[in-house]
């Protein structure tokens, strides 16, 4: 072995390390039951995953997947769900009613931003929510967004800029 070598190589391998574990984490959990939904959430993870936010960390959960400890990793949440007779979808529901105890407390004043597909309304799961995270002691970063009506690729353009929005406000501290 060339003499020097292999300490450069910690050096570099913790620096690494550090960069890696420096970085904020961006949870969004959201509930796609349709193409046009799924295409919502992918819309999410390329605006967060932009080019230019390096610092941080992305992870898309479905939210009957998410754990506690999923919301524990996270710096900030995008939240994503359906209405469904006039409240959110019963995935969006479960996935609070498991993490609403085990969060309590230790998640106060963590950033979460919504997104609402909703055929006609959408304002009974905005209320619903608002509840919700407001029990958990939540901080919205934005109002919820409401996409209703006909489906529009718009919508995909005002997911995208949610998740570049999110990230880039925690990778610079804003939130
Ligand atoms: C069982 C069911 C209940 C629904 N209830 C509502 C509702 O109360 N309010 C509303 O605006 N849309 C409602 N919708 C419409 C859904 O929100 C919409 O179909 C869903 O967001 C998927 O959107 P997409 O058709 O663009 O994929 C309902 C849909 C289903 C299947």
């Amino acid at each position: 072995m060339l003499p020097g070598f292999f300490p450069l190589f910690i050096a570099e391998t913790s620096l690494y390390d550090r960069v890696m574990t420096d970085r904020k984490h961006l949870l969004i959990v959201a509930h796609n039951p349709s193409p046009n939904t799924q295409k919502l959430v992918e819309a999410t993870m390329r605006g967060a995953s932009h080019e230019a936010i390096e610092g941080i960390e992305v992870k898309f959960v479905p939210p009957l997947q998410a754990t506690p400890d999923d919301v524990l990793w996270a710096d900030a949440i995008i939240l994503g769900t359906t209405e469904n007779f006039g409240y959110m979808s019963g995935a969006l529901k479960d996935f609070f009613d498991r993490i609403y105890y085990p969060c309590l407390e230790r998640t106060e004043a963590m950033p979460f931003a919504v997104y609402i597909r909703a055929g006609l309304d959408g304002s009974g799961t905005r209320i619903a929510i608002g509840k919700i995270t407001t029990g958990l002691k939540w901080k919205p970063v934005q109002e919820s967004i409401i996409l209703h009506g006909e489906y529009r690729a718009e919508f995909e353009d005002q997911c995208e800029e949610l998740g570049m929005l999110m990230a880039a406000s925690l990778e610079s501290g804003i939130i």
